[in-house]
């Protein structure tokens, strides 16, 4: 009896540090959400997950994203990983989209910190978050209608989205390529140059790889399986090869880089696949 009180006391201090931590909205959807029906409502019921995201363990989460803990945690940890201030590493991305865009794609969009600032910044655009966690997008879903903003949720693979070609004037990938294989960002890159319109624009916000590949500290700490593959390569080099043009990248805060590049690709019309590293000028 004694054990069993003391148990439940030191359960209420774990939860009351844990409602601390990840604020009490969060710790109510995590306890009153019906994740079951929200998870099935956006599954996309043809989707495999693949081997890389399947691994156990991932970020020191058991079932990595695929589960409602990582969903409810998420955001509290990205603000401790994104100093100084995650807003303004966020801000910096709206910053560097030209003009007006109609239709906005954040591809492995998470709890959709990143695509609610897009529509917020763009109500007229068209703005779709897809993720390869149905509870993340659960996650993202109430958000965006506590914010009252209207984005489309959608459950895939980056770097297959099945999405329309040629239809998006900007991209954002922010925090996902430090948590794939280095070739499965690669394909994203492809699938990118496939979707965005001539002269589309790519946003990757991510670890800073020159600072990283010196912190494997900060990777254990973090448990990020792929992140030491990630820090020996360079999205600035992918994204050249890939075919965008004017790539550029920043060094944000203390460990992010932010990497953009112009997909000026030219379409074939015979095959309707692109024509990779042609320019609309050549
Ligand atoms: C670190 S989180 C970043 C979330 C969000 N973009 C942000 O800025 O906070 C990485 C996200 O990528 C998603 N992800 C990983 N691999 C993916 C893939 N192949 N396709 C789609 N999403 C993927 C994960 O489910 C996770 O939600």
């Amino acid at each position: 009896m004694k054990t069993t009180v003391h148990q439940t006391l030191w359960q209420l201090c774990v939860k009351g540090v844990v409602r601390i931590l990840i604020g009490a909205d969060n710790q109510k959807q995590y306890d009153t959400y019906d994740w079951d029906a929200g998870c099935s409502a956006l599954r996309n019921p043809d989707l495999t997950y693949p081997q890389y995201y399947r691994i156990p363990n991932f970020h020191g989460v058991k079932s990595g994203y695929l589960c409602k803990e990582a969903a409810v945690t998420y955001d509290a940890v990205t603000a401790f990983a994104s100093p100084p201030n995650e807003t303004h590493l966020r801000q910096q991305v709206l910053t560097s989209i030209r003009g007006k865009p109609q239709q906005i794609l954040d591809l492995g969009c998470g709890t959709g910190s990143m695509t609610l600032m897009l529509k917020a910044a763009h109500p007229q655009a068209e703005v779709i978050g897809l993720d390869l966690s149905p509870y993340m997008l659960c996650q993202a879903q109430h958000k965006s209608q506590k914010a009252q903003l209207n984005i489309h949720w959608r459950h895939g693979l980056a770097e297959d989205t099945g999405l329309e070609a040629d239809h998006f004037d900007v991209i954002t990938i922010c925090m996902m390529f430090h948590e794939m294989p280095p070739r499965i960002s690669r394909l994203v890159l492809q699938e990118c140059r496939r979707l965005l319109k001539p002269n589309g624009q790519l946003i990757i916000l991510d670890g800073n790889q020159n600072r990283l590949c010196h912190a494997d500290w900060l990777i254990r700490l973090f448990q990020e399986p792929y992140s030491t593959a990630y820090a020996r390569e360079s999205v600035q080099d992918w994204m050249t090869q890939a075919g965008f043009d004017n790539v550029r990248t920043q060094y944000l805060g203390w460990i992010h880089q932010m990497t953009t590049g112009i997909c000026s690709h030219l379409q074939d019309e015979s095959t309707t696949k692109p024509l990779f590293c042609q320019t609309r000028s050549a």
